[in-house]
């Protein structure tokens, strides 16, 4: 299994091309399925969860293709990919493939909406808490569908077809709002989604339905209207920029200190988290082609963050930010509020010598002057990356363990940070 070696201490200077947005890439990937003809998608992320993804469409009759890079196209720039699910020859997504990755479990929407009929396995527990489906459930039986368990999956009916309805979320759920907006887009008149996620994902993927045909009004607001539509058609949609990668790497110049243009990144998309970091006492600015980001001497100051629906500070930059915390001056609280089990981190940024303890749903972090090297592990991809923040700065060595979850998510990473001058390197071991 590779490791990750960082040698901490040197500043970031230079350049990071952030990439197309993976929680874009795949509900828009899902998308596909609504329609017969090709639905191109340019900067889509090389990214493991792409792949795997790729194969799950595969499984229900999706032909996927990436095309290759063009000449004269910058070795960073995404990739495009060609979806047709010209005919859909399984409407079952097995267990041994959506308990790989969650998001899987929303081809049920689209399924539902054209063929009729989905049976997808519950994608069950996860690193970061128990994550249940009832939204989604009660999202698509309010269009009409008849819905039952059976074996560990979901078994979901609409003989005739869906009909719009209003889905009214206890609680805002990227997924759930995906999954019935594009339900709707089939269904026989008008649904109302009310509490619906606003992130910028959500966004990018009713601007694409739109572009396959589909009305959709009021998308990045709490309440998106559908009017469906008998037919999608073909598309050409090109994803949005990473707005979490984004936050990374900004949070790792925060951390190291240096001056990192992160081309491509767009400042509307991650207000709330650029706002954490100015106020952590590093320089933020918006420029034509991306975002400048600078900490030059200057103690890094506490602050204290909450993560909040968007566009709140996002779960997906907590551990991150975390772990920029752990090398501030004076002591700052973190908050996490959208999932009950994502500290998994804590114990790790410990053994690099963070004082941090836990409340609940609280994370006390008390700044120290210095990390030091460790070998050190993570369940998920935002808690792997807050380690090698932390490892950028360490004294000495830091091996981060589990590297696959990184590729999930991240693409390039080590490469990213290299041509910024870390050292960083991937080993086989
Ligand atoms: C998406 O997950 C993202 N995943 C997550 O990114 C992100 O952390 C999360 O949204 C929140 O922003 C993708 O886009 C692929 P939710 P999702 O439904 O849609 C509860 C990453 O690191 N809930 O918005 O699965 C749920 O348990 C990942 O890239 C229910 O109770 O998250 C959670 O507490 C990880 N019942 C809250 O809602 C349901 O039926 C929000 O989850 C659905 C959700």
């Amino acid at each position: 299994m590779d490791k990750i070696r960082i040698r901490g201490g040197n500043k970031l200077n230079g350049t990071i091309q952030i990439s197309g947005a993976k929680n874009a890439a795949l509900p828009l990937m899902i998308a596909s399925l609504l329609s017969d003809e090709t639905l191109r998608l340019l900067n889509v992320p090389r990214l493991a969860d792409v792949a795997l993804l790729q194969r799950i469409l595969g499984n229900h009759g999706v032909d996927c293709t990436i095309k290759g890079k063009r000449p004269g196209q910058p070795s960073m720039a995404g990739q495009t990919l060609d979806l047709c699910a010209e005919e859909i020859v399984d409407t079952t997504s097995p267990y041994e493939l959506v308990s790989k990755m969650r998001a899987s479990f929303w081809v049920i929407g689209p399924l539902l909406a054209r063929m009729h009929e989905a049976r997808v396995s519950l994608p069950g527990g996860c690193a970061i808490g128990t994550r249940p489906v009832d939204f989604f459930l009660d999202g698509l039986r309010a269009l009409g569908a008849e819905i039952e368990l059976d074996g560990g999956y979901v078994v979901a009916k609409a003989p005739n077809g869906l009909v719009g309805g209003t889905v009214t979320f206890p609680k805002v759920s990227v997924g759930a709002t995906h999954v019935v907006m594009m339900a709707a887009t089939l269904a026989k008149g008008t649904t109302h989604i009310e509490n619906a996620a606003r992130e910028p994902e959500v966004t990018d993927l009713a601007d694409c339905l739109i572009a396959m045909g589909a009305k959709i009004s009021g998308a990045g607001t709490e309440t998106i209207t559908i009017e469906g539509v008998e037919k999608l058609h073909g598309a050409t949609h090109t994803v949005l920029p990473d707005r979490i990668e984004t936050g990374t790497y900004a949070m790792a110049v925060a951390m190291t200190g240096g001056d990192v243009m992160l081309e491509g990144a767009r400042p509307e998309l991650l207000e709330a988290a650029l706002d954490a970091i100015k106020a952590s006492g590093t320089q933020v600015e918006p420029t034509n082609s991306g975002i400048r980001v600078s900490r030059n001497g200057g103690p890094i100051k506490a602050v204290s963050v909450t993560t909040e629906p968007y566009p709140g500070f996002p779960t997906d930059l907590q551990a991150q930010f975390m772990a920029l915390m752990t090398r501030a001056e004076g002591n700052s609280d973190i908050v996490e509020t959208i999932f009950e089990n994502r500290f998994m981190h804590v114990q790790e940024l410990a053994r690099l010598g963070a004082q941090i303890s836990l409340d609940g749903q609280k994370a006390m972090v008390e700044g120290v002057p210095q990390l030091t090297g460790a070998q050190v592990m993570a369940t998920d991809l935002r808690a792997s990356v807050s380690l090698v923040i932390g490892g950028l700065v360490a004294d000495g060595e830091t091996f981060v363990n589990r590297v696959y979850h990184l590729d999930r998510g991240f693409e390039r990473l080590e490469e990213k940070l290299r041509n910024c001058g870390a050292e960083i390197e991937r080993i086989s071991v």
